[in-house]
């Protein structure tokens, strides 16, 4: 019971740090909390302007879910840390990303550390899973409708894919179907946008957006 909490406490710390915050500091660029979309995530920090920024901030965000992840499958189990661990410290660095406690709980919607997540459970399926993304975005050229499908899709492959194999787990089906309602509704405001026809095009500066 001990090492469990641990490590969802661990993961928690690991998700609440805000890397979108963090890179953009780090790179003297504007804090990605006070323009356009005023989330401190990938996509906004690409509205700096910055591509390298972006991309830093993505693969860091999308590291600290995979991390606590693959560290329970592969160093958890002499201390009994398993499938059920293993959907919850996904989730706590997917909540730390949400409400991170180092950054007065204002945090992202979760995009990238949900990936990093999907993929620390199962590679595969976090390239089904980004190639959603992947392919939604070419098409839309919205980044939020884009992770909109892709989490809506992400526990119907897990079900449906790993889900049917011996080693299926409800743990992991419910702390992903949590972490795709949550990022649905971290995205009120992006989906209401999408309505309007306002939502900022990946590929355009956009002020206020
Ligand atoms: O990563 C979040 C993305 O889906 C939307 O971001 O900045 O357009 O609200 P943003």
């Amino acid at each position: 019971f001990v090492y469990p909490l641990l490590a969802t406490l661990a993961a928690y710390a690991l998700g609440s740090l805000s890397f979108a915050v963090i890179v953009s500091r780090a790179m003297g660029l504007n804090d990605p909390r006070t323009f356009g979309s005023k989330n401190p995530g990938a996509t906004n920090v690409l509205r700096s302007g910055s591509k390298a920024a972006a991309i830093i901030t993505l693969l860091l965000d999308a590291l600290k879910g995979w991390l606590p992840v693959v560290l329970v499958k592969w160093v958890g189990a002499p201390y009994g840390l398993q499938e059920g661990t293993l959907a919850l410290v996904g989730l706590a660095a997917f909540l730390g990303h949400l409400y991170p406690v180092f950054f007065r709980f204002i945090g992202g919607k979760g995009v990238a550390t949900a990936l990093g997540v999907i993929v620390g459970i199962n590679p595969w399926l976090g390239l089904a899973v980004g190639a959603t993304w992947l392919i939604v975005a070419f098409f839309f050229r919205y980044s939020s409708l884009a992770s909109l499908v892709a989490a809506v899709f992400a526990p119907v492959y897990y079900v449906f894919g790993d889900g049917v194999a011996w080693y299926a787990d409800n743990r992991v089906v419910l702390s992903m179907a949590l972490m795709s309602g949550l990022l649905v509704w971290r995205h009120a405001e992006n989906i209401s946008r999408l309505f309007k026809g306002t939502e900022s095009r990946l590929g355009q500066k956009k002020k206020g957006a």
